[in-house]
C-alpha cells in the first residue's frame, strides 16, 4: 500500500478550498456525492490523496462495511473522511443481493454479471419491488457518525439505458418511469439513495464547521 509523504491533515485546505476524503476508488460515487455536497467542499478520493489501498468488506452488515472502510483510512491518514457502502434489497428474493450486491455473482462478478443473476432469479416472480440503501459512515474530529439513505423502487423485465452503473439499467425509482440509467445524474440525484445520505452528511458538515 502507498501512502503519500505527507498524510492529510484533519480538514485540509488547497486554493482556499476545504477537502474531504471519500474513502471509494468509484469515480462514479465521488461524482455523484460530489454533486450533491456542492462546491464549497472538495471531495477527494483515496487515488486522489495517494493512497493505494483495497479495503476489504468483510462484514455482513453495510454499516460495518461502511464502519471498516472510515476507521481504515482514518487510522491511515488521520483525517477527517466518510465512507460509503451500498446495497440493493429485492423483496422477492428477501432482501438479497443486500451487502454482497457488488459481488453477487461471485468470482465472475461484473456489473452486467451482477445484473443477469437478479433477472434470472426475479424470472416469474410478480414482485419486482426493491429499494436501494446507503449508509455513509463519516469521520470527524475522532468521532464516528452514520448517515443512511433510502430509495424504493421496482426492477425492470429487462435492462434499460446506458448510463449510470451497477443495477441502475434494471431499477426504476418510484415516483418515475425511467431506469436511473436513463436519467442524467442530476435527475438520478433527484431520488438517490446516496444523495439522500449525503444531505444529511451535508447537514451535519455545516453545522460541525
Ligand atoms: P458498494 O459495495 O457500496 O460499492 O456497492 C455495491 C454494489 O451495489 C456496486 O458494485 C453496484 O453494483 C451497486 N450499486 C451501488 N450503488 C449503486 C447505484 O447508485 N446504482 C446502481 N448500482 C449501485
Amino acid at each position: 500500500m502507498d501512502l503519500p509523504e505527507n498524510p492529510l491533515s484533519n480538514m485540509s485546505t488547497q486554493a482556499n478550498r476545504l477537502q474531504i476524503v471519500f474513502a471509494t476508488n468509484n469515480a462514479h460515487k465521488v461524482e455523484e456525492i460530489q454533486a450533491a455536497i456542492g462546491p464549497d467542499l472538495d471531495v477527494i478520493s483515496l487515488k486522489q490523496a495517494g493512497i493505494d489501498i483495497d479495503i476489504p468488506e468483510p462484514h455482513d452488515t453495510l454499516e460495518a462495511n461502511a464502519t471498516e472502510k472510515s476507521t481504515t483510512i482514518h487510522r491511515l491518514t488521520g483525517a477527517n473522511c466518510f465512507s460509503e457502502d451500498t446495497g440493493m434489497e429485492i423483496t422477492a428474493l428477501g432482501g438479497e443481493p443486500g451487502v454482497k450486491s457488488a459481488r453477487y455473482a461471485g468470482e465472475d462478478r461484473s456489473f452486467q454479471n451482477n445484473v443477469d443473476k437478479v433477472l434470472q432469479k426475479l424470472k416469474g416472480k410478480p414482485d419486482r419491488s426493491a429499494r436501494f440503501r446507503t449508509v455513509i459512515s463519516l469521520i470527524w474530529e475522532g468521532k464516528e457518525y452514520l448517515f443512511q439513505g433510502i430509495c424504493s423502487g421496482r426492477i425492470l423485465e429487462a435492462p434499460a439505458g446506458d448510463g449510470g452503473f451497477g443495477y441502475d439499467p434494471i431499477f426504476v425509482p418510484d415516483g418515475d418511469t425511467r431506469s436511473f440509467a436513463q436519467m442524467t445524474l442530476e435527475e438520478k440525484n433527484k431520488y438517490s439513495h446516496r444523495r439522500k445520505a449525503a444531505d444529511q452528511l451535508v447537514e451535519f458538515l455545516k453545522t460541525a464547521q
